[in-house]
């Protein structure tokens, strides 16, 4: 793990228990610390942890070896260079993505001598393996994007975005999931960043199609293997869906038996260690991805890569735990971008730390209009939770809970009914995405 001098990662490794074993065995040796059941393992807050009945494989993109096949998401507005130090710092993550970047916008400040954009902020310096995603309809302008960031930037992996439903990129710039309905434009932007890039492996991410009524992801799915890619990433929606509903997962899984040689990393809805499991189990891929869940949650891949290792799983860091890695967030963001956008941009991300924490609301609804870091840090130290506040509700609540009732409540029945996660119309400032 890679954790910047006084990083409060250090704190959650040392957290008893939290830190994955290298030396813990398969799950059923004498030395992995778990009672097998045969129904699963227990994981360390007590539950049951599903396992994965096979060996977990590293996955081959071109030349490279990803291990573990668990792929952190490419996401506008938040992957940036201090998301991706958090997540590289628990570990877990086998590939890392930027967040998308405009090549066509990429040319003009080239060809203006200004500076790249700020969405390359870090991937000079950082550690690889590093996937930059790219996106335009132009084969030559991505071409040329794409051997910049070979050449200049050294980048691991070029993915490209096949899947964005926003509009400004859909109908406007007709890129990302418009091009679905343009499978020979495809072909032809993905054979020139191939020719471009080479040996650098280009991948691709896509919807599963524009609409529910035009679904056509296997015939997508095939060109881009034909022109070349070295692995697709599916999200188990179409454009329309935007993330209305849930990822379909049979869809996505229906994908490899139609390819020849390029792997498969299905993406939508994971959200917990175990889901990634059951993944893996019972749908035809090769890795997984992860996004919004890991918004809140940067420890969620470690925490992943462990179940899969048929390790046991890391508990989350504890909310003062938590509050630590949040400011650690803030402090690197301020770092790069000075201490007003960097409050102002560090908004957002603090919402998806408090995310299902008790207060969570009135956290979000006061850390939205924060303008300068002495605020920032007066909303935090009065806002965000204390593990002495969760105490205290949970201990409320569960002498409440005695009394009407004898069954004993879990710890998560009892946060999740105390901080049940915002709906879409919670209006009260929230950062739009968690
Ligand atoms: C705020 C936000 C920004 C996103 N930006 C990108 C992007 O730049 N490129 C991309 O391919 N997908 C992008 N996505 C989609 C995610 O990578 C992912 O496919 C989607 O969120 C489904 O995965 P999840 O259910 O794990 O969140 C974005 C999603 C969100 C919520």
């Amino acid at each position: 793990m890679d954790s910047l001098p006084g990083s409060p990662v250090a704190n959650f490794e040392a957290n008893p228990g939290s830190k994955p074993r290298s030396d813990a065995g398969a799950p059923g040796d004498e030395n992995s610390g778990y009672e097998n059941t045969g129904h699963g393992n227990r994981n360390e807050q007590g539950g049951s942890q599903p396992r994965l009945s096979r060996t977990l494989s590293p996955i081959q993109i071109g030349d490279l070896e990803v291990y573990p096949p668990i792929f952190q998401a490419p996401m506008a507005g938040y992957t940036n260079f201090a998301f991706r130090q958090i997540v590289r710092e628990f570990g877990g993550a086998g590939l890392q993505a930027t967040e998308m970047v405009n090549a066509r916008g990429f040319v003009w400040l080239d060809e203006h001598d200004c500076e790249h954009p700020d969405r390359l902020w870090g991937i000079k310096d950082e550690p690889r393996p590093l996937a930059v995603q790219i996106w335009d309809n132009d084969p030559e302008t991505m071409a040329k994007v794409g051997r910049r960031l070979v050449e200049e930037y050294q980048v691991s992996v070029v993915d490209i975005n096949f899947g964005c439903p926003v509009k400004q990129v859909t109908e406007k710039a007709h890129s990302g999931s418009y091009l679905l309905r343009d499978p020979d434009r495809m072909y032809a932007i993905i054979s020139r960043l191939v020719e471009a890039c080479h040996p650098t492996p280009v991948t691709a991410k896509m919807r599963l199609g524009c609409t529910r009524d035009s679904m056509n992801y296997i015939n997508v799915a095939k060109t881009v293997e034909r022109a070349g890619a070295a692995a697709l990433t599916v999200h188990g929606r179409t454009a329309e869906d935007f993330f209305k509903g849930s990822a379909d997962w049979d869809r996505i899984s229906e994908i490899k038996q139609h390819l020849n040689r390029m792997p498969i990393i299905g993406n939508g809805d994971l959200e917990t260690a175990e889901q990634v499991v059951h993944a893996f189990e019972h749908y035809n891929v090769d890795g997984i991805m992860i996004a919004r869940a890991s918004l809140g949650k940067p420890w969620l891949f470690a925490q992943a890569a462990a179940a899969l290792e048929g390790r046991p799983v890391p508990p989350d860091p504890t909310i003062d735990q938590q509050r630590e890695i949040m400011l650690h967030h803030y402090d690197l963001v301020v770092e790069r971008f000075g201490a007003h956008r960097g409050t102002m941009l560090m908004r957002k991300f603090a919402c998806c730390y408090a995310q299902s924490k008790p207060g969570a609301r009135h956290f979000r609804a006061h850390i939205s209009r924060v303008e300068t870091q002495d605020q920032f840090y007066a909303v935090v130290e009065k806002y965000f939770p204390r593990q002495s506040d969760l105490d205290a509700i949970l201990e409320t609540q569960q002498a409440a809970r005695n009394a009407s009732s004898p069954d004993e409540l879990s710890r998560e029945e009892l946060i999740g009914a105390e901080c049940a996660p915002r709906d879409s119309s919670d209006k009260d400032g929230g950062c739009g995405v968690c």
